[in-house]
């Protein structure tokens, strides 16, 4: 992943914010109306609500087994990150908040305790603490930039505000071939980012590196297992910064790295066939990779007393229904209800223009579908979704959950809370890479696991206008010569999104010896990290001229081919 853009901003974020774009009508944009979610989540979302389902727990037991890496979470924005990258080196890690107990930590029998930074200063009133207790040396611990400075003042050394800021690219000099930096040049080049300095570490530390601005940007005191960086190790611009997580996980913490794709399947497909015993599951496949990889986890733990139920809405590119069909049905030989409500979504689509409409309408002819099917499905017990961890991590703050969105564009409030199903959320500890490589793992096709987000109305917010069935074929073709050409140019895995938008525009154009009114395509391709903010790509000319090219001479009813060049913000990515 490119860390350009995390390491642009910082722990201590005092810059103002840029206000929002607002639409011609004054409206805040991209208020509110966009499910700023994976498709998966939205069709989970829909029979959730079909089967009155309650919401997801989003409290739960971590898995059982792996060495474990607490990750203290101060406020940072790389806090996650943090996570990410112990991941990385096949070391199970958890994100837990400040105020986490320390009865709640050592359930968790850590072999390491990571504080992040954060952007707080120690002196700030309400300043973020740790539960004191995991100062007792049981658990070695590390902490990065805020997470240091706590340290330092918690154990009796001194910090103050600085006067000069550092802030982004430093050069760092490690003093100390402590067991932190062992095998890594002297001089280092850093990611810095505090405000505070230590002026005086702590009884029993010493120092382990130093900048120009401070002579301790690294403190350590190994006989308690006490470890401080001022820098950050967790993003790309500290080139050095996995090998400083490892050395610290797994030389000085010894935590085992077995924390593998083969190793979740095998305990993940325990843990479902023990809980789900004879009963019955059900689950919504979407075409997106969480819930295949979700229900094939399932699949592989109890067979054929999972039920997935797949609606095709006709807003699918091209092949996807057959894949998904190929894929789960024949060569996994899953129990597949495939619902071809492709007349069904079009008429109700038919005559409407309004993007948000065309959201509504597909929402709710999806739960009406999930409604029909799961009610000829008797009893059932269970209902799997493919819930990641970022959605458990940021629960607090639903804006990013699709299912919260589309209950309250449905207006369903106070679900009945009779609790008919239980959820069984197999990936609920991992992150989207994980979920990808678990993918690979159980043997999914690539075009499944390694697959762009696609929204879930599909097609139908690319169509700007009315949804027709010419208009989709259209699309549809126009879309499939992208991807082709994006992917044999080897570019699909770097980018975000790319697709084909079929503009209400016509224009003139000749043909042959002929004059041609048709219409227009319009391409868009971005880089993103996780889709609230993004980039159009800077495709190579060449890959353009190919994909332009095709679309006119193979796509019949379009003469021309335009490149969207807007970020946003201010645009959005989709174009309704
Ligand atoms: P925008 O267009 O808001 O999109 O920049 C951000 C991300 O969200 C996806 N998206 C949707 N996903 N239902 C979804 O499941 C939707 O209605 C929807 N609208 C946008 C979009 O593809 C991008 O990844």
């Amino acid at each position: 992943m490119d860390d350009t853009t995390e390491a642009q901003t910082t722990d201590h974020e005092t810059r103002p914010r840029p206000p929002r774009g607002r639409t011609v009508h004054g409206e805040p944009a991209n208020a509110g109306h966009r499910v700023l979610a994976p498709d998966d989540a939205e069709v989970e979302a829909y029979l959730e609500q079909a089967l009155h389902a309650p919401p997801p727990m989003r409290a739960g037991e971590a898995p059982e087994g792996p060495d474990t890496v607490v990750i203290i979470d101060f406020g940072s924005q790389f806090a996650q990150l943090i996570a990410r990258r112990v991941r990385e080196l096949h070391v199970y890690s958890e994100l837990l908040p400040h105020d986490t107990p320390w009865s709640e930590i050592a359930r968790r029998r850590p072999k390491a305790i990571i504080l992040s930074g954060g952007p707080a200063s120690v002196y700030d009133e309400g300043a973020p603490r740790p539960d004191p207790a995991i100062w007792s040396g049981s658990v070695p611990v590390l902490g990065i930039c805020y997470g240091l400075q706590l340290m330092a003042h918690e154990l009796g050394g001194e910090v103050v505000a600085s006067p000069k800021r550092e802030y982004g690219p430093a050069s760092v000099t490690l003093t100390d071939d402590d067991g932190l930096f062992t095998g890594l040049d002297r001089q280092q080049p850093v990611w810095m980012s505090h405000g505070d300095s230590i002026v005086r570490p702590p009884a029993g530390f010493h120092p382990t590196a130093q900048t120009d601005s401070t002579a301790f940007a690294g403190l350590s005191d190994p006989a308690r297992g006490f470890y401080g960086i001022q820098f950050h190790p967790e993003v790309a611009h500290t080139p050095s910064g996995r090998e400083v997580l490892r050395n610290f996980v797994v030389e000085i913490a010894g935590a085992r790295q077995d924390w593998t794709p083969a190793s979740f399947v095998e305990t993940a497909v325990d843990e479902i066939a023990r809980r789900v015993g004879d009963g019955r599951v059900i689950c919504a496949l979407s075409g997106g990779v969480d819930s295949a990889v979700a229900a094939t986890l399932v699949h592989r733990a109890i067979g054929d007393q999972l039920t997935c139920i797949y609606v095709d809405h006709g807003l699918m590119r091209k092949r996807e229904s057959e894949l998904l069909r190929a894929t789960f049905e024949e060569h996994l030989g899953m129990r597949l209800v495939m619902v071809d409500a492709r007349d069904r979504f079009l008429r109700r689509l038919s005559g409407v223009e309004d993007p948000e409409e065309k959201r509504r309408i597909i929402g709710d002819e999806f739960i009406r579908v999930f409604e029909e099917e799961a009610g000829t499905l008797g009893q059932i017990d269970f209902l799997t979704q493919g819930t990641l961890y970022p959605d458990v991590i940021e629960s607090k703050t639903a804006e990013t959950k699709a299912a919260a969105k589309i209950k309250t564009h449905h207006n369903v409030g106070g679900l009945p809370a009779d609790l008919r199903f239980q959820l069984i959320e197999p990936l609920r500890y991992l992150f989207k890479d994980e979920v990808r490589a678990v993918g690979m793992e159980l043997g999914l096709p690539e075009a499944m696991v390694l697959r762009q987000p696609f929204p879930g109305p599909g097609l139908a917010i690319r169509i700007i206008g009315e949804v027709t069935a010419e208009r989709l074929a259209t699309l549809r073709e126009a879309d499939w010569i992208v991807i082709d050409e994006i992917k044999g140019a080897g570019l699909y895995r770097s980018l975000w999104q790319s697709f084909a938008i079929l503009t209400p525009v016509r224009s003139v154009g000749v043909m042959g010896d002929g004059r041609t009114y048709a219409n227009v395509v319009a391409i868009r391709a971005v880089t993103s990290d996780d889709g609230m903010t993004a980039d159009w790509a800077r495709l190579p000319y060449e890959v353009l001229a190919r994909i332009s090219s095709r679309i006119v001479n193979e796509v019949p009813g379009v003469n021309r081919v335009v490149y969207d060049i807007s970020s946003k913000p201010p645009a959005t990515i989709e174009w309704e």
